[in-house]
């Protein structure tokens, strides 16, 4: 049995603003298994990033925990706190942001290591190892930023993250800054990496056909809460909650007939404000299954087969997305 490398437990991360507080995480349990690869897929604003930055002990949980092989990393100071950040690393969304300008890669490399605590003479050593790793020659050490493209970026922000030869690495949008024909390579990189240094990964994306080629398992988060999780295989096949459905229904699918059967369901209105999330189920003002209890009771993340959880009362009624873009289309008949 596979046991988490990574768990929350009722995982909340509250912003406080001129609104008032902003739960941008509220109440996430979530669990990845050692050398798995999590997808987390959900609109702008639900809180993807949020939970990559409290994963990876960027920003501290507002309540509830984040465990980290085993062990609540609240607890954790000295050596096994300096331990805990070379095991878990952020790659961020837009490689020009994440690197300094003014520094070279190979000195953006040395001082990320030496931070962590490795000697000069294991950085001297380690630097034109991990560029290579990443895809890019050793004597890119001496480049800059601007004299790289995008793509080259992207590799040497993962290599800085892999530099400290983590066991979990955060990718949060990896590719969305990159042009199409560079993403495949950075996800085909990203998957190499995985599997050759059997990485657990949370990998990041608002693009179900991205992280349908890249991750095993994907948790689809709505509002600050996880409402699905299943293998890939199954949440495209029987996605068990509305939202899940809604998702996927805008999956482009090669066969035109096919997509046509499948149906679009175009969700009511606009994602919720965080700050005063709605009553019972937070989807219910856009959900097209929703019933009278749906506004009342806050329904449960239940077990509805091994590996697949999902938190919706109906869920016994979704099953597929025809099935939800059937209702879809009877409520705006009925409108
Ligand atoms: N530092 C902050 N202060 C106040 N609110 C914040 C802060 N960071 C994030 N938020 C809010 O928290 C919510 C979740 O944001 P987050 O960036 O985690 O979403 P996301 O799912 O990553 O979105 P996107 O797909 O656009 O990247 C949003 O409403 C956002 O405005
Ligand atoms: S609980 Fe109700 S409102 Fe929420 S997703 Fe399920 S059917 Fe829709
Ligand atoms: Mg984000």
């Amino acid at each position: 049995m596979n046991a988490p490398l990574v768990a929350t437990l009722g995982l909340a991360r509250h912003y406080r603003t001129g609104r008032g507080v902003l739960r941008a995480l509220d109440g996430v349990d979530l669990s990845i298994d050692r050398g798995e690869t999590l997808g987390l897929v959900g609109e702008s604003g639900s809180g993807k990033s949020t939970l990559g930055r409290t994963l990876v002990g960027l920003q501290a949980p507002t309540h509830g925990s984040v465990l980290f092989d085993g062990a609540d990393t609240a607890g954790l100071r000295g050596d096994a706190l300096r331990a805990l950040r070379r095991r878990r690393q952020l790659v961020f969304q837009d490689p020009s942001g994440a690197l300094n300008p003014r520094m070279t890669l190979g000195a953006t490399l040395r001082e990320h290591l030496r931070v962590q605590g490795w000697t000069r003479a294991a950085v001297r050593e380690r630097v034109p190892d991990v560029l290579e790793q990443a895809g890019l020659p050793a004597a890119f050490a001496g480049r800059y930023p601007h004299e790289i493209s995008g793509g080259q970026r992207q590799r040497a922000v993962i290599a800085r993250a892999i530099s400290t030869d983590p066991d979990f690495i955060v990718a949060d949008e990896p590719v969305s800054a990159l042009d199409v024909s560079t993403r495949a390579q950075i996800i085909n990189l990203l998957r190499g990496l995985q599997r050759a240094r059997g990485l657990t990964m949370l990998f990041i994306s608002h693009d179900l056909s991205v992280v349908a080629h890249t991750c095993r398992h994907v948790a689809v988060m709505y509002l600050g809460r996880i409402v699905e999780v299943a293998p890939r295989e199954v949440l495209f096949a029987t996605p068990r909650h509305p939202y899940t459905a809604a998702l996927l229904s805008a999956v482009p699918v090669p066969d035109p007939v096919r997509e046509r059967q499948r149906g679009r369901i175009l969700l009511v209105g606009e994602t919720p404000d965080p700050s005063s999330p709605p009553s019972g189920c937070r989807f219910h003002p856009r959900c097209p299954l929703a019933s009278g209890i749906c506004a009342q009771v806050d329904p449960p993340m239940r077990s509805l087969a091994p590996g697949h959880t999902a938190a919706c009362h109906h869920s016994d009624k979704v099953g597929s997305v025809e099935a939800v873009a059937q209702a879809a289309r009877g409520l705006t008949a009925l409108g």
